[in-house]
C-alpha cells in the first residue's frame, strides 16, 4: 500500500478508536431507539471497507442474506425476505452479503430482487469458488479462471446487476495459484464487471501473494467471541496491508445470542449446524459459561447477548463491519444498535478477560474443512 493511503487508513482508526473510549460509561447513543419503541430509527454510523482512495464508505454493520435461503434450517417465503432486505436499507444498512454457493444460486436471485429498487445506492458482494454441479454443492473447490468468469456472469444475472462491487474468492482453491485469482478479478475489474476483490478464510501468506497482484479490500472469516483466532493471524495482516475486516457467522450461527440451546433441532439437509461440532448439545452445555457472562453484563445496561456480542468486534478495530444474518424484523433491529453501543476501556477489558477464560469447547469445523 502506498504511504499515504496507509496513514489515511491509520487515521481514520485513530479516530474511531478515540470516540469508542470517549463516553465515561457504557451507553446507547440517544439516536438508538432500541429502548424506545420506535422501532425502525434510521442508523447512520458508518465504517470504510479498503483503505486509501478507493475505499468504501458502508453501514458500521451489514446484512448477510445467507439463511434467508440456505444453511439455517427453514427457508423462509420469498416476499417476507425481500420486504426485509428493504427495510434493512432503509434503516440504513448499505452492505449486502450473498453468494454464488447459498442455495446455490436462489440467495442471489432473491437479493437481486430486492435491492434493484437501491441497486447503485449499496455495496453488493458475492462470492465465487465453490464447485457445484447441476445445482448441487459437490463439496469440491473451483477457482479455475476461466470458471470464475462463468460465475461472475451468472452472478451478474442473477443479481440483476451490471457490476458487482465486491466479489470475493470463497475458499482457497490449493490447485490454482492465488496470483491467478488475483490476476482474473484484477482483469474483471478492469472489464468493469467487478469493482473490488476480497478473500474469505484465507491465511496470511495467500493474503499478502493476492493483495501483490491486485488490492484486497476485505478479509471475510468467521470471527466471533467463540472464534478469536483471527486476531491472532489475519487482522494483524489487514491492519497493516489497510485490508478490511468482514466477520461472518459474528453471532456463531446464533450460538452468542442465546437463542439455540441443547435442544435446538436443525433440519441436517438445510443446516450446517447439524456437523459443526461447536452446536453438538454437550458442547453447547459446555459452552454456556459464555452466554452467562453476556447475559449479566447486558441486564445491568439493557442489552442483549447478541448485541454486546456485535458490539464485541466492532470495538476491536474500527474497520471490522460484522455480516450478522437474520430472517426476523426484530432480530435486525436489535443487530443494528449494537452500532451504537460505547465501551468504556475498562469494561472492554473485564470483558474481554472473563471472555478469554473459558475454554471454547468444539472445533469449529470437523477437521477437513478446517484444513
Ligand atoms: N464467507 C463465508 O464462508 C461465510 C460463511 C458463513 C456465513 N457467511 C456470511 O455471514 C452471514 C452471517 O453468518 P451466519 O448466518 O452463519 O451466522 P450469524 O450471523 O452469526 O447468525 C445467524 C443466526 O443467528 C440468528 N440471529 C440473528 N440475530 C439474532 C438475534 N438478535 N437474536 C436471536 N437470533 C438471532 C439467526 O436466526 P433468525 O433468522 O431467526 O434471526 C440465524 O440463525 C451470512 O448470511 C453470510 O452472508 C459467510
Amino acid at each position: 500500500m502506498k504511504s499515504q493511503d496507509r496513514r489515511g487508513f491509520l487515521k481514520l482508526g485513530a479516530l474511531a478508536g478515540s470516540s469508542l473510549f470517549a463516553s465515561s460509561a457504557f451507553s446507547i447513543s440517544s439516536r438508538n431507539q432500541i429502548i424506545k419503541s420506535e422501532a425502525f430509527d434510521k442508523n447512520t454510523k458508518t465504517r470504510f471497507l479498503g483503505s486509501g482512495k478507493d475505499r468504501i464508505e458502508v453501514s458500521a454493520l451489514g446484512l448477510g442474506c445467507m439463511g434467508m435461503s440456505f444453511n439455517r434450517s427453514f427457508i423462509p417465503d420469498k416476499k417476507p425476505m425481500i420486504a426485509l432486505i428493504r427495510k434493512a436499507y432503509e434503516m440504513g444498512v448499505t452492505l449486502f452479503d450473498t453468494a454464488e454457493a447459498y442455495g446455490p444460486f436462489t440467495n442471489e436471485e432473491l437479493v437481486g430482487e430486492a435491492i434493484a429498487p437501491f441497486r447503485k445506492k449499496i455495496t453488493l458482494c458475492s462470492k465465487f469458488g465453490f464447485d457445484i454441479q447441476n445445482n448441487k454443492m459437490t463439496g469440491g473447490l473451483n477457482s479455475h479462471p476461466a470458471h470464475i468468469r462463468e460465475v461472475i456472469e451468472q452472478s451478474l444475472k442473477r443479481l440483476k446487476t451490471d457490476t458487482i462491487d465486491l466479489v470475493y474468492q470463497h475458499r482457497v482453491d490449493p490447485k490454482i495459484p492465488i496470483e491467478d485469482v488475483a490476476g482474473t478479478v484484477k482483469d474483471l475489474i478492469k472489464e468493469g464487471k467487478v469493482k473490488h476483490f476480497g478473500l474469505s478464510e484465507a491465511g496470511p501468506q495467500n493474503i499478502r501473494k493476492a493483495h501483490s497482484i491486485q488490492t484486497v479490500t476485505a478479509l471475510q472469516s468467521e470471527f466471533s467471541l467463540m472464534t478469536r483466532e483471527p486476531l491472532e493471524d489475519v487482522i494483524p495482516v489487514c491492519e497493516e496491508l489497510g485490508i478490511s475486516f468482514v466477520p461472518y457467522s459474528p453471532l456463531s450461527r446464533a450460538y452468542l445470542t442465546g437463542y439455540i440451546n441443547e435442544r435446538t433441532k436443525y433440519i441436517a439437509s438445510n443446516d450446517n449446524r447439524a456437523t459443526l461440532p461447536r452446536y453438538k448439545s454437550e458442547n453447547i452445555i459446555a459452552n454456556w459459561s459464555i452466554i452467562d457472562i453476556l447475559t449479566e453484563f447486558g441486564n445491568q445496561r439493557g442489552l442483549t447477548a447478541a448485541q454486546i456480542s456485535l458490539a464485541w468486534l466492532m470495538a476491536q478495530k474500527p474497520w471490522i463491519i460484522p455480516i450478522p444474518g437474520t430472517t426476523k424484523l426484530a432480530h435486525l433491529q436489535e443487530n443494528l444498535g449494537s452500532a451504537n453501543i460505547e465501551f468504556t476501556a475498562d469494561e472492554l477489558t473485564k470483558l474481554t478477560r472473563d471472555i478469554a477464560n473459558i475454554k471454547i469447547v468444539g472445533d469449529r469445523y470437523p477437521t477437513p474443512q478446517t484444513k
